[in-house]
């Protein structure tokens, strides 16, 4: 599907790995020019490189930590001073530690905010006067639990709710100019996932990675964790023109986990 969004610019914060990065390579795919940020530099490198092997355009990878807020400043003037446009938003974040509420103090509870929501803000506030000149899309990834709140994840259960309701909100006070939607991923094989599954192994709830991955997948409809690269395609299909009209959704990707309506 030609998804009509070849030659514009998109940047993703926490884009050097996992579902950020997997949106970026569905962007490039589309031939759209992409920046990603993230902390690590090595990280950085490798995923500058995979993305400028893909598609027709640029690839641009800045440093920046995404709860600093004058990093995420310049990682937008970087992008938009790189591309000379800029078309496409996509917000990913690290994710914030699994645990129960009465583990978690103050400090857990406003570093989960500065990481999951303030980065949000921050990003399309910066973007937003060059997103607006000639229209664009924001697409925030999330959690599916914003739907279902999910064991041993107090931290994203209640903090990511902010960003589905920023994005409803956005959808509505920015368009006609600029669209905005959220994915709540289910759970995707990437470095964060593998990450809780072997801490899920070192607590001795599961014998090991292989049957935890099982597991994880048994209360699947479609019978497996999703690969990142199923997440990535539909961001690009709502950043594209084939979603000209969807605007202020908040879409699963998660095989048909949830139970909700
Ligand atoms: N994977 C899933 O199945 C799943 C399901 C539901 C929700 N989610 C959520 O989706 C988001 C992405 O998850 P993922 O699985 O893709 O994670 P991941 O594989 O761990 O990748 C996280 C990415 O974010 C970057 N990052 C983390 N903290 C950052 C910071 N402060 N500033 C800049 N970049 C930062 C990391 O790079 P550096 O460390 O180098 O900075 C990396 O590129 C998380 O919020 C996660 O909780 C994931």
């Amino acid at each position: 599907m030609d998804l009509g969004i070849e030659g514009n610019a998109a940047l993703v914060t926490a884009g050097t790995a996992g579902l950020g990065l997997a949106s970026a390579a569905a962007l490039a795919e589309a031939g759209v020019d992409v920046a990603v940020c993230g902390r690590d530099e090595t990280r950085l490198e490798e995923a500058t490189e995979r993305l400028e092997g893909i598609g027709g355009g640029d690839a641009l990878g800045v440093r920046a930590d995404i709860t600093e807020p004058r990093e995420i400043e310049r990682f937008v003037e970087r992008a938009v001073s790189a591309f000379g446009r800029l078309d496409h938003v996509v917000t990913s974040a690290g994710g914030p530690p699994p645990g129960s509420f009465l583990e978690t103090d103050d400090e857990d509870w406003y570093a989960a905010y500065d990481l999951l929501v303030m980065s949000v803000v921050r990003t399309v506030r910066a973007a937003h006067p060059t997103l607006a000149e000639g229209g664009g899309t924001i697409v925030t990834i999330t959690s599916r639990s914003v739907r279902e709140v999910l064991d041993d994840l107090v931290l994203s259960n209640a903090v990511r709710r902010a960003v589905t309701g920023l994005t409803k909100t956005l959808s509505r006070e920015l368009s006609p100019e600029i669209r905005a939607n959220s994915v709540l991923p289910g759970a995707h094989e990437t470095d964060r996932i593998e990450e809780l599954i072997v801490d899920g192994v070192e607590r001795g709830e599961h014998p090991d990675y292989e049957t935890a991955l099982e597991e994880w997948a048994a209360d699947v409809p479609a019978g497996r964790v999703g690969d990142p690269s199923e997440l990535g395609a539909a961001v690009a299909w709502l950043s594209s023109e084939r979603a000209s009209y969807v605007n202020g959704v908040a879409l699963a990707v998660d095989g048909g986990s949830m139970r909700s309506l």
